[in-house]
């Protein structure tokens, strides 16, 4: 029997079980080393797992490449316009883990309004002897306003858990969205408005050169000091350091942090230290459902772009 050649795709493992079921034996899996340093022979496609840089220089060290596809929807990590200058499509999968990522936000604010992280330690701690109606303290959810960065399908997923719990929302986003307003009952606010008037603030948009760093020093100091930073978008959205300080001078009461730059942050950086921040290590989209979607679109994309079909998502520059 001829041996069936199947395509060879380069990818940033090790890879989860639903990728590699997803992969079966239908493909050649080649390890990252061959992106980084090129190869002589023809590589089909790229997959993107977690979020290792892509640019025209790698594309242009394999031979032959006909698709980029990736696992998530932010494609931060890959040079979109040197993949359209190439004509080379690029896939994400950003239906599937909206509702996730959306949960995981709600999830983050309620953790650091209600103290739940730091009452978790304190209830497993030999210090917790008696209970006392007098401690921990928490701040309201209900009743306050979020302010969302980015009223993409995950910030308007947000908005819509905010508003079943009774939270006024308003929303900053590069375009104003005045049917999405008018359906959810949202509002609409400068970036300045939106900080200075929220006690909680989401960051939902994508980390582009418009956001990076968007959340500096001179944004922190225009939030209110009992205010509280939720990051379910990309940590480069945020300037570290000025928020680490923000924390420490009490600027805003507190950070919630589903992503952080870097990631993972030094074992040793300050921000690790403080009591007012809740951190999870990038669990967005982390359940079984979303991850089962997030592999069966992105091996779909995959193949649908190795056979010249339009993907089922493909990001446009
Ligand atoms: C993924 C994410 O976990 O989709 C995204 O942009 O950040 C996460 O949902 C990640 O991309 C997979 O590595």
């Amino acid at each position: 029997m001829p041996e069936i050649k199947r395509p060879r795709v380069v990818a940033d493992g090790p890879l989860d079980e639903a990728v590699m079921n997803g992969f079966g034996d239908r493909v050649e899996l080649l390890d990252w080393e061959v992106a980084l340093k090129g190869s002589d022979e023809p590589i089909d496609a790229v997959y993107t797992y977690g979020h290792p840089a892509v640019d025209g220089a790698l594309m242009d060290r394999l031979p032959g490449l006909r698709i980029i596809s990736n696992y998530g929807v932010g494609v931060d990590h890959i040079n979109i316009p040197d993949a359209v200058e190439r004509g080379i499509p690029v896939g994400n999968t950003p239906d599937v883990l909206i509702g996730a990522t959306a949960d995981m936000g709600m999830a983050l604010l309620l953790a650091s309004a209600r103290r739940i992280v730091e009452g978790d330690r304190y209830a497993r701690s030999p210090e917790f002897t008696r209970y006392d109606p007098g401690y921990m303290f928490g701040r309201e959810a209900h009743s306050s306003t979020l302010g969302i960065i980015g009223l993409g399908s995950i910030g308007s997923t947000v908005a819509r858990r905010a508003l079943a719990f009774d939270m006024k929302v308003l929303y900053h986003n590069r375009r104003r969205r005045e049917a999405v307003e008018q359906k959810l009952g949202v509002e609409y606010a400068s970036f300045d408005d939106l900080l200075s008037h929220s006690d909680y603030v989401m960051l939902c948009c994508p980390l582009t050169e418009a956001t990076s760093n968007l959340i500096d020093a001179a944004a922190l100091a225009k939030m209110k000091p009992t205010a509280t930073l939720v990051n379910i978008a990309r940590g480069g959205v945020v300037d570290t350091e000025a928020l680490t300080q923000a924390l420490i001078d009490k600027t805003i009461a507190a950070a919630s942090l589903d992503v952080t730059e870097p990631e993972p942050l030094p074992r040793d950086h300050p921000l690790l230290k403080l009591d007012n921040v809740v951190l999870v290590p990038h669990l967005g989209s982390a359940t079984i459902e979303t991850r089962q979607g997030m592999a069966d679109q992105s091996v779909e994309n995959l193949f649908l772009g190795l056979a010249g079909k339009p993907l089922l998502n493909e990001v446009k520059a």
